[in-house]
């Protein structure tokens, strides 16, 4: 599918992406430009929309290197939650959530943010072939593992190197927009839910994976220590105000522990 993005640098000025650019199957190399001549580059398939040097938090310099990109989903993302809600979590029950609430269909677009190694793309896109699959992080290092494990599982994800604070797309052009463990790690987070809403189409759902505040003293001394690399945690009230405050309403809810899972639409 032919992708129009928005350039990151005139905010009315289209940029069109290759169909060539998402078939993970052979690698794509070049540029691609707006009409008024601004350039990004497309290495390895993946195209660096990202426009100026950023400044990270701990936790998300550690995830721009290549050795934290090259562990994150097999040692660590697949065993997360049973060691965060406390009992036996697979990811096969978080990815029946997702396919519950996404719901992907033939020919409409979804949007991954925060992606790391782009988990929940791949899946929805192994679950409906027919679906369009996006995925945005600033971290090349991540986009590089995330284009690796696309090609392996054959799920074909066009993967685009941004800043979920400024995302490159035009208003309403997702069906579902998703964010897995993403939230407390942002610096900006009231800024990226705006975003999220902005990008998504009226009737899309917004599927939220994130980790609320721990009750047990041993939690609170964990999370309170977890604060200085930029890791944040709210309760799930605080959580549902900023959800609010960022247009949205729950659909649905459901924690363990200190996962929370939220089905959200635009207001
Ligand atoms: C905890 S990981 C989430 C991984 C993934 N969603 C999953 O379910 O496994 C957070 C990711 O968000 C990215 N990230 C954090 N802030 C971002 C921002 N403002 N824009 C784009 N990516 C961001 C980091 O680089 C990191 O890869």
């Amino acid at each position: 599918m032919k992708f129009v993005v928005r350039s990151p640098i005139y905010d009315s000025e289209e940029i069109t992406i290759p169909p060539e650019v998402s078939n993970l199957a052979k690698s794509f190399n070049g540029t691609v430009c707006s009409p008024k001549g601004d350039e990004y580059k497309i290495k390895n398939n993946i195209v660096d929309l990202l426009t100026d040097q950023k400044s990270y938090t701990l936790a998300q310099s550690t995830n721009q290197w290549k050795l934290t990109a090259s562990v994150y989903e097999d040692v660590w993302r697949v065993r997360s939650l049973s060691l965060l809600t406390g009992e036996p979590f697979p990811v096969d029950k978080e990815k029946e959530l997702l396919r519950e609430w996404i719901n992907p269909q033939p020919e409409k677009k979804y949007l991954d943010v925060g992606c790391s190694t782009c988990l929940y793309a791949r899946f929805l896109k192994t679950l409906e072939p027919k679906s369009f699959q996006v995925a945005i992080d600033f971290s090349a290092a991540m986009l590089e593992e995330a284009r690796l494990k696309s090609e392996a599982d054959q799920a074909d994800v066009l993967l685009i190197r941004a800043d979920a604070r400024e995302m490159p797309f035009f208003a309403k052009t997702f069906d579902g927009v998703v964010m897995g463990g993403t939230l407390n790690e942002l610096t900006d987070e009231l800024k990226v839910l705006f975003e999220c809403r902005r990008v998504m189409k009226k009737n899309g759902v917004l599927f939220l994976m994130h980790l609320i505040q721990s009750d047990s003293w041993y939690g609170k001394v964990l999370q309170n220590s977890a604060g200085w690399s930029g890791i944040k945690f709210w309760t799930v009230e605080q959580s549902n105000e900023l959800f609010e405050r960022a247009g949205f309403r729950v659909e649905d809810q459901m924690t363990k522990g200190i996962v929370c899972f939220t089905k959200l639409r635009p207001v």
